[in-house]
């Protein structure tokens, strides 16, 4: 079936062979944790340069330094679900095992809170790990002593003895030694608490500029991604990786070159990532929402693609993704597009999220069988809301379609059990 015509003046050129940039990503994922607690966010940035900054003094490479940082940007993610976890660095761990871009992080972050030998050796963290996982614990320790509301180098003696009476809990001999030296420097402290810490962090990263991750790797990327966002409530917590796998589905039945194809599943899989900015109360009030909450849940979209763009290479995948609740007549939104200036492959998302929401319960009703859910999705086309060639092919191949969905809902869902067990 052939979908129709897209304006030439609308299609960004092919990008055969599309390959992101590893740290964009990586930092994107920070960002996600700037949209949901800012300060947060801003702890874990001076913890990665303190860290890094004592890694940097023990003689360890760029390499190295650039795992402590990114260890350290993203040890907090297991904070993005919801509470209590006890230990919140092993949920950020189990999380950063999904993708092969973070996978290598794991251990280190799982090991960072209340370092102890033991917790190492029982983890089977390699020496160079558990001297990273030991400079993330001291960096913690030294920015939580920190007094913001006093000048840091009128305290820096009086923080430097503390952390170093800190260090003997049991932290490496060489990592104390290095600590030692380069925290005498006024730099070490003035770094701590530098205004432009984004310039500081990406200076350190900068020779990773040139490697890439190609586009299996950023599949995988969003499904950490969107696993992380979807953990938030039991309401979405089977939402984006059905909505990816009915959109690939969809889209393999149209005439989509096999990258496209994963193109679509990557912005499908990536489509409500913006709903970090929708605190859970509302995701789940059962009570209809007010005017300012409903704005709120529908800024999710905006926000999507504003995490998304800001990663080079992504702003396609970007475009299909903010545009998922977009409507043909006009009425949809952040951007209110209709007709033609919907893309194809905005409007495959578009089908394959409303048929797979449709499904899941929701605060204020029970999912819908497939079987309704496929006659909403008809009524809708007929409206003129969605598109009628797009829920064509739903129907044809309606038992594949929701077998396809069913399988990915219940594939995420034992994803995120896995990931919140509480030991
Ligand atoms: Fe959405
Ligand atoms: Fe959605």
């Amino acid at each position: 079936m052939e979908l129709r015509a897209y304006p030439a003046r609308f299609v960004p050129p092919p990008q055969p062979g599309l390959t992101i940039p590893k740290v964009d990503l990586v930092l994107a994922l920070g960002r996600a944790i700037e949209l949901l607690d800012a300060d947060l966010s801003a702890q874990q940035k001076r913890v990665a340069l303190i860290a890094a900054n004592i890694v940097g003094a023990m003689g360890l490479g760029r390499a190295e330094i650039a795992r402590t940082i990114m260890a350290a940007l993203l040890h907090g993610v297991g904070a993005l679900a919801p509470a209590p976890h006890g230990n919140s660095t092993a949920v950020s761990a189990r999380f950063l095992e999904i993708s092969p871009l973070t996978r290598d992080l794991a251990p280190i972050v799982a090991a960072s809170r209340d370092f102890q030998p033991a917790i190492g050796m029982r983890l089977g963290l390699t020496l160079n790990d558990a001297l990273l996982a030991q400079a993330l614990h001291l960096a913690h320790h030294v920015d939580e002593a920190i007094d913001p509301a006093r000048f840091v180098l009128a305290q820096a003696a009086e923080r430097r003895n503390g952390a170093l009476e800190f260090t003997r809990t049991g932290l490496d001999a060489r990592l104390v030694d290095a600590f030692a030296r380069t925290s005498h420097a006024d730099s070490f402290w003035l770094d701590a608490t530098n205004f432009d810490i984004d310039t500081r962090i990406r200076a350190r990263l900068s020779h990773m500029a040139n490697a890439q991750a190609d586009l299996d790797a950023v599949q995988d990327f969003a499904r950490l991604y969107s696993v992380l966002v979807d953990a938030r409530s039991p309401y979405t917590a089977t939402h984006s990786w059905g909505v990816a796998a009915v959109a690939n589905f969809i889209a393999s039945c149209s005439r989509f070159d096999g990258e496209t194809v994963q193109q679509i599943e990557i912005a499908a899989q990536l489509h409500d990532i913006g709903k970090l900015v929708v605190p859970s109360q509302i995701i789940e009030k059962p009570a209809n929402l007010t005017v300012e909450e409903f704005g709120t849940v529908r800024s999710h979209a905006y926000f999507t693609g504003t995490l998304l763009s800001s990663v080079p290479g992504l702003e396609r995948i970007a475009e299909w993704a903010k545009g998922h609740h977009e409507k043909l007549d006009g009425t949809g939104y952040p951007m209110g597009l209709a007709g033609a200036r919907i893309s194809p492959e905005t409007r495959v998302i578009a089908v394959a999220d409303q048929f797979v929401a449709l499904t899941e319960d929701r605060p204020y009703r029970a999912g819908l069988s497939g079987q309704r859910a496929l006659e909403m999705l008809g009524e809708a086309a007929e409206r003129g809301a969605i598109d009628r060639q797009i829920v064509a092919i739903v129907h044809e191949k309606f038992a594949t379609v929701d077998a396809i969905r069913r399988h990915a809902q219940n594939v995420e869902r034992d994803e995120i059990k896995t990931i919140l067990r509480a030991h």
